[in-house]
């Protein structure tokens, strides 16, 4: 492997394990374990472009350095300086991680079809945000989490997107993938700091992508055990009280996630996005399409038959890449060219939809298993 990458990895390193010794040697526990731990990190991607005896050799010290800062957590520094607290500094850290995305402004009238996922979503969480009178008066229970579950690009952050912006709330984008790779075994105060920045807010969303990668199903690996633990407490912790805050998770591997999060209270309601329906393909090509030149005899519906099976994402690349012959046409002659439905016949010939039907099936004998599906006609 390039001797370059090793020369930066084992700078960074050294940087890493620097810090960690400072950090410990000032009684900062949080810093120094998360030093160490990135330092183990580091150690880790050195051992897996090493080859033999000396990849044995940064394996085991990778894993020494995991323990170590396992232990700092434990027992912690005892001689002089601060003990296991955090420090300001610590706190300033985390409130850097974990700010409020801005986000465009997408509403529930941009998402096409979907309109038994729009309703549940403005039944549970628009509407006691709206109306906590009337949510009051019915006792209704409020807070928990919502599983936005489907194949890859039908609109499940789309919709994240439009709730936040529906109830005008701060909101916090978080990939399970990020927090779990960026912090091996110290992802647990991260989720923490996460809720707590979430909570000082007047309304807030916090919408957690690739759930499955944070919260996969436990008794496999004990890192992720931690954060699911982690996590239960979190959820139950404002669940019920806070209904400002609102849980949103989104992933396409809802089978992978801990069945203990799904109970009552947690993520309990559990929202399938399937494929567009021809319905809402139409609307989306014609979002798509809006005020752009095409043929007289332009025909939308022919398209909507071929796409069966297209997700939400696919549509919009196909339509991007029906205009692109025209619009090269356009540039090499500066003359408007229409675009046309053989545009997109010839864009389709090489463009498969994303989801094969085998994934689809996948989906549907989940949502059985949960008792979900609906009679198919
Ligand atoms: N129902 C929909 N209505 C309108 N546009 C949609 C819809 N579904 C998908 N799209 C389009 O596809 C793009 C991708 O959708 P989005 O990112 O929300 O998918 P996703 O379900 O979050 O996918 P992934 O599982 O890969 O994260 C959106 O930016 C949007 O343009
Ligand atoms: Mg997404």
């Amino acid at each position: 492997m390039k001797e370059e990458n090793i020369d930066v990895l084992s700078d960074t390193f050294e940087l890493y394990m620097k810090k960690g010794k400072e950090a410990k040697d000032k009684g900062n526990v949080a810093l120094a374990k998360r030093n160490f731990l990135l330092a183990g990190e580091t150690m880790m991607k050195m051992a897996k472009i090493s080859q033999g005896k000396l990849k044995e050799v940064r394996m085991e010290r990778a894993r020494r350095l995991v323990e170590i800062s396992d232990n700092l957590q434990k027992h912690p520094i005892s001689s002089g300086g601060k003990k296991n607290e955090k420090t300001d500094a610590d706190e300033d850290d985390d409130l850097k991680k974990w700010q409020a995305a801005e986000i465009p402004n997408i509403s529930f009238d941009d998402v096409a079809g979907l309109e038994d996922v729009k309703k549940a979503i403005t039944l549970k969480m628009i509407n006691p945000v709206k109306y906590p009178d009337k949510y009051k008066l019915y006792n209704k229970k409020t807070g928990g989490g919502v599983l936005l579950y489907g194949p890859p690009g039908t609109g499940k952050t789309m919709i994240a997107k439009a709730i936040a912006n529906e109830v005008k709330a701060k909101f916090y984008a978080v990939k399970g993938s990020d927090i779990v790779s960026k912090w091996v075994g110290d992802s647990e105060k991260n989720i923490n700091s996460l809720f707590a920045e979430a909570n000082k807010q007047e309304r807030a969303i916090i919408f957690i992508d690739e759930m499955d990668s944070l919260i996969g199903k436990r008794g496999v690996d004990t890192h992720n055990d931690k954060r699911v633990n982690e996590f239960l407490q979190q959820i139950d912790g404002f669940s019920g009280k806070n209904p400002n805050l609102l849980l949103l998770g989104a992933t396409n591997r809802p089978w992978d996630i801990d069945s203990a999060a799904m109970r009552s209270g947690r993520f309990s309601q559990k929202i399938y996005l399937p494929l567009p329906d021809a319905a809402a393909r139409k609307f989306m090509l014609e979002k798509n399409m809006k005020n752009v030149p095409v043929e007289k005899d332009f025909n939308i519906d022919k398209i909507v038959e071929k796409t069966e099976g297209y997700s939400g994402a696919d549509i919009e690349e196909l339509c991007d890449r029906a205009k692109d012959e025209p619009l090269l046409e356009a540039i090499k002659t500066d003359k408007v060219v229409l675009v046309s439905n053989k545009n997109f016949d010839s864009v389709l010939e090489t463009f498969p939809p994303s989801v094969t039907e085998k994934e689809v099936k996948q989906f549907e004998a989940y949502n059985e298993e949960l008792g979900l599906v609906k009679k198919k006609k």
